[in-house]
């Protein structure tokens, strides 16, 4: 699949703008998956963007894709753990990372990056966030298991000033975003493996599954939501 979460284009645009500069020596996308949001910042900017991945094949298709796109001059990738991205890359000006950073759970992203953004440099993060008081308990009671550490977007916006930021402004993902190019791929796929010989593919499917009912239940009670940070 082209997107590995929610997002588009689009999206990825529409909060680059909201960064009031235009210009950035050192990009680097955390968690950069196979690459649809690294090729929009690279060709946006015109700038090199520094590809972070610790999954190897996902890389090696961003480059082919890059290759294709006439983009491989913009575009390095790295397979090395977001974790470590400090001592490889010291001084950043513009960390991206779209709905990678709860792999390494959130506030110590926040954290772990920070020390390597230059003062006044930008990050710009997407997190899933409760962004409604009045949740439905199935929704509540899927994630208490499936993302535990899942937090409001209002304590989302408490863990990037504690960690060292200025939020310059939120966006929420629109709900045709999970759907398009997304659940609309993953959801026929999954029904056809829930046969599967392999338990744990027959697991994965039915959890894909109840995952997308309980999207279509949310009531708008969640949303994957970008934060704008300059570190100060
Ligand atoms: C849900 S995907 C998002 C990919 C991409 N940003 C997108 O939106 O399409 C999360 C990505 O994080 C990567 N990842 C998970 N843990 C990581 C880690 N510790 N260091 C670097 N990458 C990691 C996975 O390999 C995967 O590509």
């Amino acid at each position: 699949m082209k997107k590995l979460g929610p997002g588009s284009d689009l999206h990825t645009l529409n909060v680059l703008r909201q960064l009031p500069v235009k210009h950035f020596d050192v990009i680097v996308d955390a968690g950069c998956g196979r690459g649809r949001q690294t090729m929009v910042l690279a060709r946006d900017l015109g700038s090199r963007v520094h590809a972070v991945d610790s999954y190897e094949p996902f890389l090696n298709d961003l480059m082919q894709m890059s290759r294709a796109a006439g983009l491989e001059h913009l575009i390095q990738s790295h397979c090395i753990s977001m974790n470590d991205i400090p001592s490889v890359f010291p001084h950043i000006d513009l960390l991206w990372s779209e709905g990678a950073a709860y792999n390494i759970g959130f506030p110590n992203a926040l954290a772990t990056w920070a020390s390597a953004i230059n003062k006044g440099g930008f990050a710009v993060v997407s997190e899933l966030s409760w962004v409604r008081e009045d949740i439905p308990d199935a929704v509540r009671e899927f994630f208490s298991s499936g993302y535990p550490d899942m937090r409001s977007f209002q304590q989302n916006v408490a863990v990037a000033r504690n960690a060292g930021y200025r939020v310059l402004s939120t966006y929420g993902l629109p709900d045709d975003t999970w759907v398009t190019d997304y659940y609309d791929i993953l959801e026929p796929r999954a029904k056809t493996l829930i046969d599967h010989a392999d338990s744990s593919v027959r697991d994965f499917a039915l959890e894909t599954i109840k995952e997308i009912e309980i999207f279509k239940r949310s009531e708008g009670s969640y949303a994957y939501v970008f934060y704008v940070l300059q570190r100060v």
